[in-house]
């Protein structure tokens, strides 16, 4: 491996540094070598990661010192914050200042940030259509990793602004169930506006076709998506790929998806709603050309659904509660 670019991958156990990882390792002859990251070396997934040749190293996000061990001697630095494990705006801006700091002193030549845009530009501050959220964000997990972005000042990083994993039908609970009446239907305050949306492994693919551009992408911002499609248009095409009849779209108002009570409802009602009214803007951070130019064999829906039929079926398809 000493001849090859070592990438640091932060979240290598998880979606997108695992798709990095992946893509990393599935080229052997592309000059990069994998450095996975993980609190847990011993994880059934870092042992997986090990045993195709990654190496594996432990470090927290919460403890800087872990970090610069982990990211010495790399070439390139792949960072992603969980804001979905704390919940907490400040925590991801925390760890997210420690990545920044830790690649600055050990030297790194190119880092690649997941982040997300700032939805407070996108509307005036005392607009009340909804509510904020830890006193300060509209949405947190976009806005917090927005004002991480600063923390990456004099370190070469690229920006690169990721979409809504359709893998979220399987791995977050979204998927189309069954209601009372045995149709399959789900609920999204989304009215008819399109989200963008991407396979989360191509998330990791566009990351390594950025570093093997070498330093093309330093200092710029990219955004990606696979397709943009309403969630009409989703429904019509996971019924096709599923075989399943028709997928009912209940269309809700934001505020009432913010009270449904599960761990996060506002935070995902106040994210949908910006997608749904801020569509033009957010489409146009975004784009399927720039992502299929890094990562060629980026998936559209349909390639998606394909793909993942059988981690979709049984999310569709619960076993009732006992
Ligand atoms: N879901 C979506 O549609 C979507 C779309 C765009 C962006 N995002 C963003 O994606 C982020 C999550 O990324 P993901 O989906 O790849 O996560 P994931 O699959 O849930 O995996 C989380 C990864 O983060 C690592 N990690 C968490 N806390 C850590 C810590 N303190 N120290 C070291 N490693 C830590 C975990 O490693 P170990 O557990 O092995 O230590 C794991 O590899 C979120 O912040 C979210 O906002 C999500």
């Amino acid at each position: 491996m000493a001849d090859k670019k070592i990438i640091a991958v932060v979240g290598s156990t998880g979606a997108q540094g695992g798709g990095l990882v992946e893509a990393i390792l599935a080229d052997p002859n592309g000059g990069f070598g994998v450095r996975a990251i993980t609190r847990d070396t011993a994880k059934d997934k870092a042992k997986a990661i090990a045993a195709k040749g990654g190496e594996v190293v432990q470090a927290d996000l919460d403890d800087v010192e872990s970090l610069k061990k982990a990211f010495a001697g790399a070439y390139g630095v792949y960072a992603v914050t969980n804001f979905w494990e704390h919940f907490s705006g400040e925590k991801e801006k925390a760890q997210a200042k420690n990545i920044a700091d830790a690649a600055k002193a050990a030297g790194v030549q190119h880092v690649i940030w997941s982040t997300l845009e700032d939805t407070r530009n996108l509307m005036p501050a005392d607009d009340t259509r909804m509510p904020m959220l830890q006193e300060k964000y509209r949405v947190p997990h976009f806005d917090a990793k927005a004002e991480a972005d600063a923390f990456f000042q004099g370190v070469p990083t690229t920006f690169l602004v990721t979409s809504f994993y359709w893998d979220n039908l399987y791995s977050f609970g979204l998927a189309p169930k069954k209601g009372a009446d045995g149709v399959y239907e789900w609920t999204f305050p989304m009215g008819d506006s399109k989200l963008a949306g991407i396979a989360v492994e191509d998330i990791g693919m566009v990351a390594y076709g950025i570093f093997k551009a070498g330093q093309q992408h330093v200092g710029k911002t990219v955004g990606i998506l696979g397709e943009a499609l309403t969630i009409s248009e989703m429904g019509a095409k996971i019924s096709t790929a599923m075989g399943v009849g028709p997928v009912r779209y209940n269309a809700v108002d934001a505020n009432l998806y913010r009270s449904f009570g599960f761990p996060g409802a506002d935070e995902m009602g106040n994210m949908f709603q910006v997608y749904r009214d801020f569509a033009t803007e957010v489409l146009a951070a975004r784009s399927v050309d720039a992502a299929r130019q890094l990562n060629p064999q980026l998936q559209n829906f349909d390639q998606f659904l394909a793909k993942n039929k059988s981690k979709i079926e049984p999310a569709m398809n619960p076993a009732p509660a006992q």
